[in-house]
């Protein structure tokens, strides 16, 4: 699958609920071409949207030193409660080589279906729960960048325009 890149207007779009019942034959296939996408990229998370696919569902994958891959696919997520708040860097598949330190809720909980239909509900903290906000954000056309205080993303914007022409090109 081919990752769009900042400035494709699928990234800006709000993604359409999934259909379980009438999507479920073609979920597997797409749900595990995202992970290896994913992992070829040498990203934690991506959503249906940047790989061109208006869809809610995103997929996660985090690898601890001391504990075993936890790996996600999430389909219609929502955030159900949030709380705290911590701040880390991030970064994000569709801004190659772009790090930002973001501020998030420490907390939270979400709500989705995975990849076999069955309700879930994840409680996250640490890095989980920002991966989570991360990639539900993308589901509502919103980036990482949006989430940057406001005079960092003015100065930002002159470096983000160059990058996004780069990116047009086929740029990495
Ligand atoms: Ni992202």
């Amino acid at each position: 699958m081919r990752i769009c890149k900042y400035g494709e207007r699928i990234l800006r779009k709000k993604a359409r609920p999934v259909d379980y019942a009438a999507d479920k034959g073609r979920l597997p296939g797409i749900i595990s071409d995202m992970f290896e996408t994913m992992r070829a990229a040498g990203g934690v998370g991506l959503s249906a949207c940047q790989v061109g696919l208006d869809m809610r569902l995103s997929v996660i994958s985090i690898a601890n030193e001391n504990e075993p891959e936890l790996s996600l696919a999430l389909i219609n997520p929502e955030i159900v409660s949030a709380e705290g708040s911590q701040e880390g860097e991030e970064g994000c598949l569709s801004f190659p080589g772009l790090y930002q330190r973001v501020r998030r809720y420490d907390k939270v909980a979400v709500r989705a279906l995975n990849e076999r239909g069955l309700p879930v509900e994840i409680r996250a903290g640490g890095f989980l729960s920002r991966a989570l906000q991360h990639e539900l954000d993308h589901l509502d056309g919103r980036l990482f960048i949006d989430r940057l205080p406001f005079l960092l993303r003015l100065k930002f914007r002159p470096r983000l325009i160059i990058l996004k022409r780069k990116w047009a090109a086929g740029g990495k």
